[in-house]
């Protein structure tokens, strides 16, 4: 168990205001309860408007400022936002999308990870910010860059980006023929005589052959690894400060637990109403039912995630304070539901929740974005439930974080190994794991997401391993002696390293007589019922062998099939099937659960239990009353 402290930030751009109001602006952010201020992340043509004529004063006075305010900085690297010369001197650093079209200047993220004058031009303005401020008292934490992969960044169709994969594919493989074999490129007549020859896997006339498909996105999240990693190490080399980098909200086609290695903690950008119109995966139920509230796990997710990413260290670097402008829908968020997110993040570990952003800028792309303050700099009302959660925290116990008995594994080799290959419209890795997970809360369940390199189980009694397409041996025998009842399937284990369909067939599990005898995909309007309720959706295998079976479809065909501890999905569960599954498993594990009602989500950490009512009713649950919007603490 570690014991944390919980502090809240804003996100602040010094460079968007004069210099006249800082002090006052950082007064009020003290007032207001605030202790971190993370600046300068998209800084760059303030701080080098032309090459080489480097303007760092203005910085030096507005981290000097907020100092002596008595906030703590988070100083971000530029380069999300490279000036618009630096296109004079690399005009070929632009990311290209598949179509062959260049992904122009005139926003954000315009560059391609694989361009290696670009790379240097990082290493060089990053350089000259860690030894300008790598010892600054009060530079207290750094971020790289912000947000790699936003805006489908990760991967880049470049010139640079060919050349870079094909020197990856040498090292990988050493000889074509190794290649043609691994990717199985026989098949068409894609066989290769030489690594030069091998394009990137876009504009082909139908599909691109998985293997290639898949290589090319291991190749790209290698990339964002490495590219942070240069910055890092230039960081590390000139300060003590820890290390970090904001993540976004579902974005997979990178390993963040590759990058998360190099750094000290994560952070991630929690914008609950936005994920909830664009990327939460909701049924248009529950975006009406949660529009102003968020959907009630997608956000616990990502912390329990990020906390995984940050090896037990995880902050909210940007929390949505009122409506977002970049969602197909953008409202408001009721009262009490900034305070309810603060919470919500703490409860999952968060260490510390910054407000995105102080103030409400009145030009460019966000201007339809809430701050705490408007663009006047009055209050805008997520100030006031900052300053109440300011306020509440100051009387709160120390966090102690503990382990859960509960694990998830999330693996992104695996989400780009659906991405590639989906077998249905609408299908992918993360919404399978996503479903689970909701599973899990709704029973009142406290879940860690593991990394899929994790070997030792130790302390976990339920650990659901569902989607994972390649599954190293070790792997499978770490969970097949793992003291815990484990869930894999559906396509646990379906290719092997190089994605192809392994034989013995899958999922080829130590002590499981389990085999997938045939895989098809369902219309959204055709689930396979199961004959205890629910139904598989968009997914379904036929599974063979002599395990027992625990569950079938209502044709009779093995649903769930058992042997020992180890319990094989062949499907996609709805959420009426998940539910009962996962009941059925906490049951044969000895775990405690509860039947929460919709919108209501329990949390444990060492020192409190935590209720949250996502509605807007009063709701009873085991004895207590929830009012709406709530956030109810318990001291067990
Ligand atoms: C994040 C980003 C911020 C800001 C914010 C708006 O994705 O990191 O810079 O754009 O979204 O919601």
């Amino acid at each position: 168990m570690t014991e944390q402290t919980r502090s809240l930030g804003c996100c602040y751009y010094p460079e968007h205001w004069p210099r006249s109001i800082w002090a006052e602006d950082a007064r009020r952010m003290a007032e207001t309860g605030l202790t971190w201020v993370r600046i300068g992340e998209f800084a760059w043509s303030k701080l080098e408007p032309t090459l080489n004529d480097l303007q760092f004063d203005w910085l030096d006075e507005a981290i000097w400022t907020l100092g002596e305010a008595g906030l703590k900085v988070v100083l971000g690297t530029p380069t999300a936002t490279p000036p618009r010369w630096m296109l004079d001197r690399h005009p070929d650093m632009l990311a290209m999308d598949a179509t062959g079209h260049p992904r122009k200047f005139g926003s954000r993220r315009h560059y391609c990870f694989s361009h290696e004058g670009f790379a240097a031009e990082s290493d060089r303005i990053v350089t000259l910010l860690a030894d300008r401020y790598g010892r600054n008292e009060h530079v207290a934490a750094w971020q790289t860059d912000n947000e790699y992969g936003c805006h489908d960044t990760t991967i880049s169709y470049s010139d640079a980006a060919r050349a870079a994969f094909r020197r990856w594919l040498r090292a990988r493989y050493g000889g074509i023929d190794a290649l043609n074999a691994a990717w199985g490129n026989v098949f068409w007549s894609m066989e290769y005589r030489d690594f030069d020859e091998i394009d990137l896997p876009n504009l082909t006339v139908t599909e691109p052959n998985p293997a290639h498909a898949l290589a090319f996105r291991r190749f790209s999240s290698d990339q964002v690894v490495a590219f942070n990693r240069r910055q890092v190490e230039i960081i590390r080399a000139r300060s003590n400060a820890p290390i970090t980098h904001n993540y976004m909200g579902r974005i997979t086609d990178f390993d963040h637990f590759a990058v998360g290695r190099d750094l000290d903690f994560a952070s991630w950008d929690s914008y609950p109403l936005g994920f909830l119109e664009d990327r939460a995966g909701a049924t248009p139920d529950t975006q009406r039912a949660f529009a102003r509230q968020g959907d009630p796990d997608f956000q616990a997710f990502h912390h329990d995630l990020y906390r995984a990413v940050g090896k037990g260290r995880m902050w909210v670097m940007e929390q949505q304070p009122g409506p977002v402008n970049w969602a197909p829908h953008n409202p408001a968020p009721l009262p009490g539901m900034v305070r309810l997110w603060s919470w919500e993040a703490f409860a999952h570990g968060a260490e510390c929740v910054s407000y995105f952003r102080w103030r409400q800028a009145p030009f460019a792309q966000e201007q339809l974005h809430a701050g705490l303050l408007r663009p006047d700099s009055q209050a805008a009302p997520g100030l006031e439930e900052a300053a109440q959660v300011a306020r509440e925290i100051a009387q709160a116990p120390a966090v102690s974080a503990k382990p859960s008995e509960v694990a998830i594994l999330f693996d992104y080799d695996a989400d780009a190994a659906w991405a590639v290959q989906p077998h249905g419209a609408g299908l992918s890795y993360f919404g399978l794991v996503l479903d689970l997970y909701k599973a899990m809360r709704g029973l009142g369940l406290s879940v860690d997401i593991l990394p899929a390199t994790t070997r030792d189980f130790t302390g976990y009694r339920l650990i659901a391993a569902p989607g994972l397409m390649h599954m190293p041996g070790d792997l499978k025998s770490a969970l097949a002696h793992a003291e815990a009842e484990v869930l894999i399937g559906p396509r646990s284990g379906a290719r092997d390293g190089e994605f192809s369909i392994p034989v013995p067939l899958p999922p080829d599990f130590p002590g499981l007589d389990v085999t997938i005898a045939h895989v098809e995909s369902l219309r959204p309007d055709s689930p396979a019922p199961l004959d205890q309720g629910g139904a598989f959706a968009g997914y379904c295998e036929t599974l063979d062998g002599g395990a027992k079976v625990v569950e079938r479809s209502a044709t009779g065909a093995p649903a769930l099939m058992r042997e020992g501890r180890v319990s094989y999905l062949g499907g996609w569960p709805d959420p009426v099937a998940g539910r009962r599954i996962i009941a059925g498993l906490c049951a044969r594990a000895g775990l405690d659960t509860v039947e929460l009602p919709e919108g209501v989500r329990r949390r444990d950490t060492g020192a409190e239990r935590f209720w949250f009512n996502h509605t807007e009713h009063a709701i009873r649950v085991e004895g207590r009353d929830l009012p709406p919007l709530s956030v109810t603490r318990e001291t067990p």
